[in-house]
């Protein structure tokens, strides 16, 4: 290890060298400010020249800490995969003459504040991306990605350079957390569905996919103490269809494939209410009195736990367990919405038990608005999505709000009344509209340090695949991204979509079967 450490800072020292004795390039002027980059960084500097990405370009990376390589591959792997080369990482000799590298390195400069913060520095010969950490690095490969255009120059060497605009960027995330919820209960999604998904989140820079495991309609993740939760209740979905489930095997594959990618899966089991799948399989659990039957429908609010069943909490902490010993991320997510049918005492009984029983498995609560009727940790997480007074209570109560109303961020309300897919309690939510708002101001009475970050939950009662998935999701989890990340200040409707529109090629080489909103010039 020591000596390909030597190895490599050989490398790097002697590619001045080197250079001098090249004949020089004469770079067409470009401009790194604007590049379309999603999400907007912080601050960017041009100098108006280019690196030159070619074939024989070398990426090298800090080889104290391997997640760095990790990120090192990650790059090596989309630039190969688009533009038809066969770079490797950290695999230079000191007899291989190097005309370009592309070096991501462990930094711990007082500028780099928050563990995903990066900074890239452009020259003719050399891209030095910079992070504290891993995440950090991957967030600015992210970039990288984005900066290599479509088309080669062909005219100033003898092979094609794929010019990357010189200069220099300064970024950070303006929220810690910028998730993307999945509905995998109304409508059942492979793993194969939600590794695309993951990939095009990866690519704007998401760091946690919220997954609604359960709901009325299905139980889709295996749990190994109670099998007939997935061999009864997940056999059925919205509409009829035949559901499905993960395996934990499937779901470790999910959380690993997730976590290279730098983003958190954060399980939900929704309850008390929202529960009649599970009551299903384990009649015991049920508190409505009435006889349970398979639900296939999308009403809502009709189902219901027993909260005063000891076998109930004991079901729970099975339950709880197993999932928090497959999830690393620091999250587990209670549900609690709309439980109808739960008396009010017995809801926030409940809501104050099993907030205890996830503490007890190592994980942080998390829980839709109403859960803060109850008296809540303030270790816990309340997501906003039609209460601001919950939330803002939970605020009050020192716990940190995750903003997802449904009127602007909800993925699955219609783009407008001719959209095929989605519903509209909420709202019509055309492109702009989902663009244009300030979590940082949403709710006036919640300040910004208590925002953990926001987050896009799409519900599948009206899709069942990737396509459908995607035309609501895209283009719109795009803006989402940029605000959860880009500071207000560099946020605009007329900048963005302009940027927007250029995301095509991307889309288009990911076969994202995106909803192309007329608001949007779209690129050819
Ligand atoms: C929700 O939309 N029921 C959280």
């Amino acid at each position: 290890m020591l000596s390909r450490a030597v190895l490599i800072f050989a490398v790097v020292i002697s590619l001045a060298a080197c250079q001098s004795k090249k004949k020089e390039i004469n770079f067409p002027k470009t401009d790194l400010s604007t590049v379309a980059l999603i999400p907007k960084p912080v601050k960017t500097v041009a100098t108006n020249s280019a690196f030159g990405l070619d074939s024989n370009t070398v990426i090298l990376t800090t080889l104290t800490d391997s997640e760095f390589e990790k990120a090192g591959r990650f790059l090596a792997e989309k630039v190969n995969a688009k533009l038809g080369f066969d770079l490797k990482v950290n695999n230079a000799s000191d007899k291989d003459e190097i005309d370009r590298v592309i070096y991501i390195n462990q930094s711990d400069s007082v500028d780099l504040k928050t563990p995903e913060s990066y900074q890239l520095y452009i020259k003719k010969d050399s891209i030095y991306l910079n992070a504290k950490t891993a995440a950090g690095a991957f967030r600015g490969v992210q970039t990288l990605r984005q900066l290599i255009p479509e088309q080669s120059n062909d005219t100033l060497t003898d092979h094609p350079l794929w010019l990357i605009p010189s200069g220099k960027i300064y970024d950070e995330p303006l929220f810690e957390y910028r998730g993307a919820m999945l509905d995998v209960a109304r409508h059942f999604f492979t793993v194969d569905e939600v590794k695309k998904f993951i990939d095009i989140l990866a690519y704007y820079k998401y760091n946690a996919l919220h997954l609604h495991l359960t709901d009325d309609q299905g139980w889709r993740l295996e749990i190994k103490s109670w099998p007939k939760l997935t061999e009864v209740g997940g056999k059925t979905e919205v509409g009829g269809g035949e559901g499905g489930f993960y395996t934990q095997e499937d779901y470790k594959d999910l959380v690993q494939y997730a976590a290279d990618r730098h983003i958190i899966i954060v399980p939900e089991v929704d309850m008390p209410g929202h529960t009649n799948a599970a009551s299903v399989s384990y009649p015991f659990l049920n508190g409505n009195g009435k006889k349970v039957a398979p639900y296939t429908g999308t009403q809502v609010g009709f189902s219901t736990f027993d909260a005063q069943k000891d076998t109930v909490y004991a079901f729970l902490d099975d339950v709880i367990r197993e999932i928090s010993e497959l999830s690393p991320g620091p999250y587990f997510h209670i549900g609690g919405d709309e439980s109808h049918v739960t008396k009010k005492k017995d809801y926030l009984y409940f809501v104050e038990k099993v907030e205890k029983i996830v503490r007890k498995h190592g994980k942080r609560a998390m829980g839709w608005n109403e859960i803060a009727q109850a008296k809540i940790d303030s270790s816990t997480v309340a997501q906003l999505w039609n209460e601001p007074h919950n939330a803002i209570k939970a605020a009050e109560g020192g716990s940190k709000i995750l903003l997802s109303p449904a009127k602007k961020a909800y993925l699955d309300m219609q783009y407008d009344s001719l959209s095929k897919y989605g519903l509209h309690w909420a709202a019509y939510i055309p492109v702009d509209t989902a663009y244009n708002w300030s979590p940082e101001t949403y709710v006036p009475e919640i300040p910004k340090e208590q925002i953990l970050g926001i987050e896009a939950p799409l519900w599948s009662e009206t899709i069942s695949n990737s396509a459908e998935l995607e035309y609501l999701a895209f283009p719109r989890a795009i803006g989402y991204a940029e605000l959860g990340w880009s500071q207000p200040e560099n946020r605009n409707w007329e900048d963005y979509k302009l940027r927007l529109a250029q995301q095509v090629p991307y889309l288009n080489t990911m076969n994202v079967n995106f909803y192309p909103s007329k608001l949007i010039d779209w690129e050819k």
